[in-house]
């Protein structure tokens, strides 16, 4: 038989229970974690969203104790009791409370459960699609309730900081038109005007701009994004940006707010004092030395351009790259030259991976170069590498060959991996950094067009628009900047176009035509036309920066509810197919495809 609430209140949490409320009387609630029936005494571990205490019975008190005999695993109950020491050999120090227990007079069985069909204990952690499928169980276990609870904690503090910083939260629309805006939009039909669709938004870009216009000078939102993309470790379908905008701004105002905003995040939810500001690389000088425009400044391990000291190579690999317009750089892996053949093969393959042709090597070994390519190195080009990369007896060198774009993506795969390998950082530490100096426009190869790096609604450097006119479109840099921690793109915004004449030349560089311009963006370029201010925003994805916080490894385990890799929810089976009757109520037909 259970019993319900009725009077009873809860008067504590069980891990907010201290050495101060021995003597007292409370009342708790929650799950039985853990029952040990010792023949005489009853102990249960009854745990909250707080955490845990011992409640213990008594065979003494008849009624509640056979009660307890009865409690199994993950029932709900009530216990009302007094707090007590226990006695010194019985003191758990692995628990907060373990000084502790709750001497019981009353239970209430609130309600019973069948055995979980995932554990909530910590040591056997079931396999992840049983997780998700039982996502609202394994949300019990400690370690993503503790993720969860510190995401709700960076968002209030978000807040907290934004309000008193003069920032208006406003929400916008989640049903817009479909705007080309980077990814593919998820697509919603009407029903009223069949044929018609709404996208849901990318990000708020476009509102969070007329919101300028409409004259909310500092706006912020924590704002749901969709986007319809190929996911990875650190993008969902789903996902939440601190959406931010601000009027008469410039680049180094938005630094500054969000290096303040950060400082007061860390220090209020994990006591960390960050350092202020964060450093600045140019994109340039991020591509150059990492091979990447998110760099893990936590080690070193710079890549190295040769290309002048190999310029004449009699390796064909090089000399082929260097002929082709390409360089050739490489990457020390300190103390490495004892990599067996397998274990650069494996770096090979990782390479390969990502569009490389390969990766050569030399291990400098005894004062030599020893293995690999040194066939085809003459001893001045070995003096040269030697000197110029700083390489030390006991290293391995890791050269690629290839246009800057692959060997950007070769090494800076190569150098993340033996970063992480080799240990070469405390992963305690947090590194941030401005990419500031993005190119606006970027050749797209396959496609033979202008795209942009980043967005379009960009300003370009002011002393870069003569380019428009002499169309060397990929010498215009934009007041473009990301915020990137431990390797990870925190952050992008952007300086906005404000005014109508030079948006105008970028939608013109992109190829839009006037008819598509006006069709997509009509209404947003009008807007422009009425006294727009100059402003400029950014948006920090809040996911990433819980995942930066907790350093977790997945962006799953920092959402309650995530998507599979697979952009599928297991818990409730969808997306799913929909009845007939909703199908004709929007007009749709659904055409199997063909397979291939
Ligand atoms: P952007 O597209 O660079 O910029 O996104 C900004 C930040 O949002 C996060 N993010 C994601 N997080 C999880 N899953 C995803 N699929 C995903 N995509 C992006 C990242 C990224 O840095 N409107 C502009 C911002 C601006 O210019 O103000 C925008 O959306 O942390
Ligand atoms: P191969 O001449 O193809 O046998 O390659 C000789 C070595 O050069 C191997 O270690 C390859 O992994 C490496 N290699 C091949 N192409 C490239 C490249 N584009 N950049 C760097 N190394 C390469």
């Amino acid at each position: 038989m259970l019993d319900f609430i009725k009077d009873k209140k809860r008067t504590h949490y069980a891990e907010k229970i201290s050495n101060k409320n021995v003597g007292e009387n409370v009342t708790i609630m929650g799950w039985v974690h853990r029952r040990r029936d010792l023949g005489g005494l009853i102990f249960v571990d009854l745990r909250d969203v707080s955490g845990k205490i011992q409640i213990v019975f008594h065979p003494e008190n008849e009624k509640v104790h056979t009660k307890a005999g009865k409690l199994r695993n993950e029932y709900v109950i009530a216990v009302t009791g007094k707090v007590v020491l226990r006695e010194q050999g019985n003191v758990n120090k692995k628990m907060t409370t373990g000084e502790l227990e709750v001497e019981a007079q009353e239970l209430l069985l609130l309600n019973n459960s069948e055995p979980l069909p995932v554990q909530i204990n910590e040591n056997v952690l079931a396999d992840e699609d049983l997780r998700l499928k039982y996502r609202y169980l394994d949300l019990r276990r400690d370690k993503l309730k503790d993720i969860i609870l510190i995401r709700h904690k960076i968002v209030y503090a978000i807040r907290e900081f934004l309000v008193k910083q003069n920032f208006f939260e406003i929400e916008t629309p989640m049903l817009m038109k479909s705007t080309p805006e980077g990814a593919r939009d998820f697509l919603v039909p009407s029903r009223v005007h069949n044929g018609k669709f709404f996208a849901l938004p990318q990000s708020p870009q476009i509102y969070k701009q007329l919101l300028m216009i409409g004259g909310f000078d500092r706006y912020f939102q924590i704002a749901r994004c969709f986007r319809d993309e190929d996911l990875r470790a650190d993008r969902q379908p789903e996902f939440t940006q601190l959406d931010l905008e601000m009027s008469y701004v410039t680049q180094e105002d938005i630094f500054k707010i969000m290096e303040e905003l950060f400082k007061y995040i860390f220090k209020k939810v994990i006591d960390t004092d960050l350092q202020i500001p964060f450093p600045h690389l140019t994109y340039k000088q991020a591509m150059d030395r990492y091979g990447s425009d998110k760099p893990d400044t936590r080690f070193n391990m710079e890549l190295c351009d040769l290309s002048d000291i190999l310029a004449d190579s009699e390796f064909k690999v090089f000399s082929g790259a260097l002929q082709n317009g390409g360089s050739v750089r490489c990457i020390v892996a300190s103390g490495c030259s004892g990599y067996s053949r397998k274990q650069i093969d494996q770096l090979t393959g990782k390479a390969k991976h990502v569009g490389g042709k390969g990766l050569a090597f030399v291990k400098y070994l005894d004062g030599e170069f020893q293995t690999g390519i040194t066939k085809f190195l003459s001893d001045e080009e070995k003096k040269n590498i030697i000197k110029k990369t700083g390489a030390q007896d006991g290293d391995l060198i890791l050269f690629a060959a290839d246009k800057n774009k692959i060997i950007f993506k070769v090494l800076s795969e190569i150098r993340n991996y033996l970063g992480k390998e080799l240990k070469l950082y405390d992963p305690k530490q947090f590194n941030f950094l401005w990419i500031t100096d993005f190119p606006l426009f970027e050749y797209d190869d396959e496609n033979q067009c202008w795209e942009t790096a980043h967005h379009m609604f960009t300003l370009p450097k002011e002393e870069h628009l003569k380019y428009f006119e002499t169309e060397e479109y990929d010498k215009i840099e934009g007041q473009l900047y990301d915020m990137v921690c431990n390797g990870m793109e925190l952050s992008s915004g952007s300086i906005r176009c404000h005014r109508l004449d030079i948006q105008k030349k970028i939608f013109d560089v992109l190829g839009f035509s006037e008819e598509e311009l006006n069709d997509k963006f009509g209404f947003f370029l009008n807007a422009l036309k009425y006294g727009t201010p100059p402003h400029g925003g950014i948006a920090p994805g809040i996911d990433r920066i819980v995942m930066i916080l907790t350093r977790a490894q997945s962006i799953r385990d920092v959402i309650a509810f995530p998507k599979t890799l697979q952009a599928t929810d297991l818990m409730s089976a969808s997306p799913a197919f929909v009845s007939q009757k909703q199908l004709d109520e929007l007009a749709l037909k659904i055409v199997p495809k063909d397979k291939d």
